[in-house]
């Protein structure tokens, strides 16, 4: 089954305080973004990578392309405001034979081709999955001045990364729900939920961090020490 895997690359990196999106900061000789595209490069399930990036940055993708020998990314596509603007670009460009789309931050390297693979097994068969930790944490609901409401369940509660998978036409329709309905979300399982669809959690890795701050990139060299894809 032909499956594309949307890469949002277009952040600038605010958190991380850089002068470069935090995608492109060098992390064991390569890339972040580098070590993230060739996880999908290698995984026998995707057929074509398509990256929403800044329109500054496609020359740097260009480079990456060849130098890095990466023969499923496409040409690059603008990204947006905000993160579900780059996502809802890039769905205009999927290959038109594509049934599964995986979206996956550009800044979570660490994803091991298993998680990959069983999410896009999940989708198949339910139409839409994530890939998610059990919270560690006590998890509290607190008000906006910071007084706690109450204590959350921390049996039910998951973190929730990416890849996040699902069938072509659940993700369009929840974009074009979204859109029709000013609806904003941080990921794109939201979205999906907005019309009324459970995506199913496949359990994943504590390593499928995603680099956001400069501790964060402190973590990611140790990481990569030890990392088995
Ligand atoms: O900002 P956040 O950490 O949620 O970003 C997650 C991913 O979304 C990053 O890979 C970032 O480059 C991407 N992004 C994007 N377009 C934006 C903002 C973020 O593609 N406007």
């Amino acid at each position: 089954m032909f499956t594309s895997v949307i890469i949002p690359a277009a952040g600038f990196g605010e958190r991380m305080g850089a002068t470069i999106g935090k995608q492109f900061l060098m992390v064991n000789d390569k890339p972040i973004l580098v070590h993230t595209l060739e996880r999908f490069e290698r995984s026998t399930d995707i057929q074509e990578i398509v990256l929403a990036t800044q329109r500054s940055s496609f020359p740097i993708i260009e480079e990456i392309r060849q130098k890095y020998s990466l023969s499923k990314l496409q040409s690059p596509v603008e990204g947006g405001q905000r993160r579900q603007d780059s996502i809802a670009n890039a769905l205009k460009q999927i290959d038109a034979r594509a049934e599964i789309i995986v979206v996956h931050d550009a800044v979570r390297p660490f994803v091991h081709l298993k998680e990959i693979s069983q999410s896009i097994e999940t989708a198949r068969f339910f139409g839409a999955s994530i890939v998610a930790v059990r919270a560690k944490d006590t998890m509290k609901l607190a008000s906006t001045d910071g007084r706690v409401e109450r204590t959350l369940n921390r049996s039910s509660l998951w973190s929730v990364q990416t890849p996040q998978t699902f069938q072509r036409k659940i993700l369009v329709d929840a974009y074009e729900f979204a859109e029709k309905h000013n609806i904003v979300a941080t990921d794109d399982s939201f979205l999906v939920e907005q019309i009324g669809i459970s995506p199913i959690i496949v359990e994943g890795s504590y390593e499928n961090i995603k680099i956001t701050t400069p501790d964060d990139l402190l973590l990611a060299e140790l990481l990569f020490n030890r990392f088995i894809p």
